[in-house]
């Protein structure tokens, strides 16, 4: 036995593991029943009309596309779940990582069942998020084209900001001056805006009698100008490979194009995704995890008995293990990669923060990947605190997590409240993925604790039905969250370690920039 190797104190017999069990487990029973809600969508009618033209469905375009038996990293296919009544399924696009010829890609695959393809707020949030990631990581993009563009009754939420509908084909701009490939597999309509999407990647295919590209549909065309025109003759495959050369691919089906694809994808000096590195599996079963994440999120988890059940051999070298033990730090491998892991074990005080923000710089200048394993309910408070200056020792934590320039993975054990949220990398703080268990909570405080702020800025005496807290429990569920994309999605706790592995492997693709730390405060 290694003498980092950490024992376990679980007992499996405990009413406690048994009844956390029961509560994982049904939570893993719902997130199951969520997904397969949006991956098998109620639009029955356009899906038998989709298939009638021939058309594979978006998710049996992906699996055809990425090499056999390989797993593709799905992201946020919650998008938009219980939103807009529940109309637009993941958003109305799936987009992932997954490989293709043995290079990571990251794939962009419209659905056309879904609203013909269009975009709403969700939709090209989603979208953007995986050119950001693309670009993070150097992955050449494949988008799987098949949309009407903009869902015109949202075009003022979605036409003219900063971070709207255009701002797709900005990236693809920068992208293409990044030397990040970009190939196009147009697959049935892209219209207006769609159009660009298409035109501004370096190659594109076309499938025969399905793909259409055209800045302005028949219907508008006749609007404007009078002219009569199918869409075939106006932007068809036979128009944009023999004609006007916006393609450059003639596919005669889904299939073809696809295998067109993966051609394209093998010529150049493209990087082959890392090799399997050996590994030994952690001790202790995964499943364990469902009888250790507690029912009461109030309870503190020990985050050393997460750790020994995602890492290699449940190896954990510790970092300053008798000092600060709020906050637990360490060096591991998952599935053979190095990591330096930092877990939350209690509110953060001070000299939690200063040992988080010293683990952090020394990661950094390792170049090692950080995992941060997030359950906080935030910052210590009270008098005392504040007079030691837990303003300044948190601030020391945040500047190290923004500053530094290895990738970081963040997953959401418990909670994420306050400016814990933002010590242990959450969104704004740009880790490279962060997922969520499907018990997470996210928000600024706790519902029953808002509500007593507000309560007592107002002088009213207590009203334990206060709305807020009601409203905050909605608000900070993990499908709140993930519905928004505040996260790259909800994953099983059982997966943890097989989507960790996979993050973490696409991550060692980013060129490490030592971080640049700021002036801290002592
Ligand atoms: N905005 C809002 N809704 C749209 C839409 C758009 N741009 N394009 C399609 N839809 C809706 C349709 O109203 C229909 O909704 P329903 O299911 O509630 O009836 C659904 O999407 C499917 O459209 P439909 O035309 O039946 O499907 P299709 O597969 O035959 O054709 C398109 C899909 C995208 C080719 C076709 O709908 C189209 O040309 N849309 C207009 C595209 C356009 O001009 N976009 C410009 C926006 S920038």
């Amino acid at each position: 036995m290694s003498i980092n190797q950490f024992i376990s104190t679980i007992t499996k017999q405990d009413s406690a593991f048994q009844e956390n069990f029961q509560f994982s487990t049904k939570l893993s029973t719902d997130l199951r029943l969520a997904l397969s809600q949006v991956i098998d969508h109620s639009n029955k009618q356009a899906i038998v009309k989709h298939v009638e033209r021939g058309k594979l469905h978006v998710r049996q375009r992906i699996d055809v596309l990425i090499d056999e038996g390989t797993p593709f990293l799905e992201l946020s296919a919650l998008a938009a779940f219980d939103q807009w009544d529940n109309q637009f399924p993941s958003a109305g696009i799936v987009t992932g990582i997954g490989l293709v010829e043995g290079v990571q890609c990251m794939i962009v695959a419209n659905d056309a069942t879904v609203k013909g393809g269009t975009y709403i707020k969700e939709t090209i949030k989603k979208h953007q998020r995986a050119q950001e990631i693309a670009l993070q990581n150097q992955l050449p993009c494949i988008y799987l084209v098949d949309s009407g563009g903009v869902f015109l009754p949202q075009q003022a939420h979605v036409f003219p900001d900063r971070f709207d509908f255009g701002r797709v084909f900005y990236n693809q701009s920068k992208l293409s001056a990044m030397g990040v490939p970009q190939i196009s597999v147009v697959m049935g309509s892209c219209t207006a805006g769609g159009a660009y999407v298409p035109a501004m990647s370096d190659q594109t295919i076309i499938v025969k009698n399905q793909g259409t590209i055209f800045i302005g549909g028949p219907p508008l065309v006749k609007a404007a100008t009078g002219e009569e025109v199918s869409a075939e003759e106006l932007g068809g495959a036979y128009v944009h490979t023999a004609i006007s050369g916006v393609a450059d691919y003639l596919a005669e089906d889904d299939v073809d194009a696809v295998r067109i694809c993966r051609r394209l994808v093998q010529q150049g000096n493209q990087k082959k995704a890392p090799k399997a590195l050996e590994y030994q599996e952690p001790l202790y079963p995964i499943e364990e995890l469902y009888g250790i994440i507690s029912a009461n999120n109030k309870k503190t988890v020990d985050p050393h008995e997460i750790i020994a059940r995602i890492t290699d051999n449940s190896d954990f070298q510790e970092f300053k293990k008798q000092y600060a033990l709020n906050l637990v730090t360490g060096y591991s491998t998952i599935c053979g990669i190095q990591i330096g892991i930092v877990a939350n074990n209690g509110f953060l005080n001070a000299e939690a923060a200063r040992k988080g923000a010293h683990f952090i710089e020394l990661c950094d200048q390792r170049a090692i990947p950080l995992l941060f394993l997030q359950n906080i309910t935030g910052f210590i408070v009270g008098k005392t605190y504040e007079h030691q200056g837990i303003a300044r020792d948190g601030a020391k934590m945040i500047h190290a997590v923004a500053n530094t320039g290895v990738p970081k993975l963040t997953l959401v054990t418990g909670g994420s409240y306050g400016a814990g949220n933002y010590a242990m990398a959450g969104r704004a703080y740009d880790p490279e993925f962060l997922f969520l268990w499907p018990n997470a909570k996210t928000a600024v405080m706790g519902g029953e604790q808002a509500a007593s702020v507000l309560q007592t800025i107002k002088n009213k005496e207590s009203e334990m039905e206060h709305p807020l807290i009601k409203q905050i429990q909605d608000e900070s569920s993990a499908y709140f969250s993930t519905s928004r994309l505040w996260d790259d999605g909800i994953i099983d706790p059982v997966d943890t370690r097989k989507v960790l592995a996979l993050a973490l492997s696409i991550v060692t693709n980013k060129p490490i920039d030592k971080g640049k730390f700021g002036v801290y405060r002592m």
